[in-house]
């Protein structure tokens, strides 16, 4: 597959602006300086849809991998996990037993579910609610398009199941998702406000700063103790506006990916803000033309 090596060649200089490493040895120094700089983290092994129960059970082995490795920084990380790479396209059962099992290793530490395409939406729903009875340090993501998340988030509240809120990065059809993005931003506005207020140490992960200023003045003007909450960002992302929270006295958890399949992480990635592409086109131009400064 040339082609296919060369395209993720002229990517990766991109990739790497948002991925913390593609393998562990290499995340370890990045998660750290996450860590030191005053962050809390979420770190992500990237991979998604196996189609194999090997490959589940591959990527719980490197889930365990990585467990073992950051006992020794001695910090209380947080996890995040796609079902669907531990085998929620297989078959259900199989993939919350590597749940379970994960979450029995991992003891206090939250395992929070990424939330996926909306094939995998009730599926992963339903594994959560299962571990979380169980195991109460598996946390669940929503996705802010979608309409049914107004349901899951009060449901999610009534069994204290920890939410990170995000708007939803897949393309969903009209009939299931809201398309615009200002109702976007209402919807999640909505939702952030109650999960605030009644929410189980929810995460709210947006760096939409129209928001941010929104949701800075309900917490004053609601009083919300800023221990009761997180503020979620990825890495890479605005920098800039994590360092401003972190130094309101706002708790801001990083989400750290690392790992060798970081082509769909980074695709999503690319096409949710335009200078991305535009970063990428000049990169490619600059490699094929090889329209260096240095020669
Ligand atoms: P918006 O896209 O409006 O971005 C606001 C600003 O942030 C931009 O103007 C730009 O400055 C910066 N920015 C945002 N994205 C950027 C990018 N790719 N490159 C450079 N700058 C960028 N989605 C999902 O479907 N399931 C999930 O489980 C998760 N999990 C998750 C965890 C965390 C911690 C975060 C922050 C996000 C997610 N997401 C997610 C992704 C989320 O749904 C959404 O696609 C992105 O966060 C972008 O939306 P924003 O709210 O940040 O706003």
């Amino acid at each position: 597959m040339p082609f296919i090596r060369l395209f993720m060649n002229l990517l990766y200089p991109f990739a790497k602006r948002f991925i913390a490493g593609p393998d562990l040895k290499t995340a370890i120094p990045n998660i750290r300086k996450i860590k030191e700089s005053g962050y809390f983290s979420s770190i992500d092994i990237l991979g998604e849809s196996v189609s194999t129960r090997q490959q589940a059970e591959t990527a719980k082995m490197e889930y365990l991998k990585l467990f073992e490795s950051l006992d020794s920084i001695n910090h209380s990380f947080d996890f995040s996990i796609k079902l669907s790479q531990l085998g929620l396209g297989i078959d259900r059962e199989f993939c919350a037993e590597n749940l379970r099992q994960l979450a029995e290793a991992m003891g206090n530490h939250t395992i929070r579910l990424d939330m996926e395409g909306s094939a995998y939406t009730q599926g992963t729903l339903e594994i959560c609610e299962a571990v979380h009875r169980t195991h109460p340090h598996i946390g669940q993501a929503i996705q802010a398009y979608l309409f049914r998340s107004k349901n899951d988030v009060r449901h999610c509240i009534e069994n204290k199941i920890s939410v990170r809120l995000c708007k939803g990065a897949y393309k969903e059809p009209s009939d299931i998702a809201l398309q615009s993005m200002d109702e976007i931003r209402t919807n999640f506005l909505e939702l952030a406000y109650q999960l605030l207020k009644e929410g189980h140490q929810p995460a709210i992960a947006t760096h939409d700063e129209s928001l941010l200023v929104k949701l800075l003045d309900f917490i004053t003007q609601e009083k919300i103790a800023p221990e009761s909450f997180y503020f979620e960002m990825l890495y890479g992302v605005r920098r800039d506006l994590q360092k401003i929270l972190k130094e309101k006295g706002y708790r801001v958890r990083v989400y750290i990916p690392y790992g060798k399949a970081w082509l769909p992480y980074t695709l999503r990635r690319l096409v949710e803000k335009k200078e991305n592409l535009l970063f990428v086109i000049t990169h490619l131009f600059r490699e094929t033309l090889g329209l260096r400064k240095l020669h």
